[in-house]
């Protein structure tokens, strides 16, 4: 439920302090990844030692610590997670944390992240029920900042109220839920083919096209923003990596296949590279000479078809296969032939005549052509159109399976 998921578990001062070493036992049985930052406080009340043990990882507690900041200084600390978990939570970390204050490694690390926070509240039923804290609360929600418990209960300063820490398991819970809900996709593998190749001619020379690798690029980055486990297979592009990706460089339209195959299986498969429909058959090995016996005669050979490969059926079909037709006329007619003929589940059309600029472009529309018609999708940006695209494989669930 939660493998491959990276939680920094945050732990202020208070008695139940004692439940985290718990709490990180819960969220390791559910496979993650647990690093925890303890504040003065906290280690009044558990070891830095025990979390070490329990966590198997440093334990980070000083903002001013040569060896902390030079192994993982506090920023890198607070990116490197997917989600912050502050558990107990005190109200003076709250606090803390709505004001924006920052004076020890605990709210330096809240203030410097961009990732989500979880908070469990724990302190006293008066403290609680404090219109500063609950002030607090709201303003921390409107800024998405996830709340768990407190519970009603017996607390230790003898009192019975609202403001026992969540348990353990609920905690952990709520961890997996955040999890399911802003990352639909974790767990499904998924493989994203972009941008252009190059088909050698001789050693420098090759035959490409206009394809920036854009829309493929965004489309395995909205995939793997929500918790798809992602490979994208990228022809030749000026653009970065997307964050969280697994990319594979390379050149040619056989590298793209033996890339894919090599990725297998998947559970979705996205072929949005344009790949050359022909290379040259015997690329020279030596740089072609213009030595007056007039142009070389480039013999050319058909290029193996990345998405009907793909889509062809075996037991390591993706269970959704998806292609885009690039088409500069008849649009949605060549697009329903070639998801026939392809064999894959959904065809996205674009209209890629020049003077579209989709080409290269920023901006895209989009006809989604599948068994069931064509859905038509406004001009978009690129960006929209992979996150709603991945939106779209998110909901189809049962046929991932
Ligand atoms: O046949 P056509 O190139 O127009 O088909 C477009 C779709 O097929 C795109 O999704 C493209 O990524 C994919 N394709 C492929 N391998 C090829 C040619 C196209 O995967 N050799």
């Amino acid at each position: 439920m939660l493998h491959g998921k990276r939680i920094l578990l945050i732990i202020s001062g208070g008695i139940a302090a004692y439940k985290s070493l718990e709490l990180v036992r819960r969220l390791r049985e559910r496979g993650a990844a647990v690093r925890c930052v303890v504040t003065r406080g906290g280690a009044q009340f558990i070891t830095p030692l025990s979390l070490a043990a329990l966590s198997e990882d440093k334990v980070y507690t000083e903002l001013f610590s040569l060896t902390d900041e030079a192994e993982m200084g506090h920023i890198q600390l607070s990116r490197d997670a997917d989600l912050l978990l502050v558990a107990p939570a005190t109200a003076d970390l709250l606090a803390k944390m709505t004001h924006g204050q920052a004076d020890d490694l605990a709210s330096t690390v809240l203030l410097a992240t961009d990732k989500d926070v979880m908070v469990a509240p724990a302190m006293n039923m008066r403290m609680w029920e404090h219109p500063a804290t609950q002030d607090n609360l709201r303003t921390l929600q409107a800024r998405g900042v996830r709340v768990v418990g407190p519970e009603e209960g017996d607390m230790a300063c003898g009192e019975y109220g609202l403001g026992r820490l969540a348990e353990p398991d609920d905690i952990a819970a709520a961890v997996s839920d955040f999890f399911q809900t802003s990352a639909p996709l974790s767990g499904r593998h998924a493989l994203v083919t972009s941008g252009p190749t190059h088909e050698p001619i001789d050693p420098v020379r090759y035959i490409a096209n206009r394809s920036s690798g854009r829309q493929g690029h965004a489309i395995a980055a909205a995939l793997a923003r929500r918790g798809a486990t992602t490979t994208l297979v990228s022809g030749p592009t000026n653009l970065p990596d997307p964050p969280g990706v697994n990319v594979v460089r390379v050149e040619s339209a056989r590298d793209i296949l033996a890339a894919c195959e090599a990725a297998l299986p998947v559970d979705v498969a996205i072929c949005a590279a344009a790949v050359a429909d022909w290379r040259v058959a015997r690329a020279a090995n030596e740089k072609l000479k213009k030595n007056g016996g007039g142009p070389p005669k480039l013999e050319m050979a058909e290029n193996p078809d990345i998405l009907a490969s793909l889509a062809a059926p075996a037991n390591t079909r993706p269970g959704l296969v998806i292609g885009f037709a690039a088409e500069t006329e008849l649009v949605i007619e060549n697009a329903r032939a070639k998801r026939e003929h392809k064999g894959c589940d959904w065809i996205l059309a674009n209209d890629v005549s020049p003077k579209t600029g989709t080409f290269g472009g920023e901006e895209n529309t989009i006809h989604l052509v599948s068994a069931e018609g064509v859905e038509d999708w406004p001009r978009m940006s690129k960006t929209a159109v992979a996150n709603r695209l991945a939106d779209r494989v998110a909901e189809m669930q049962e046929i991932l399976e």
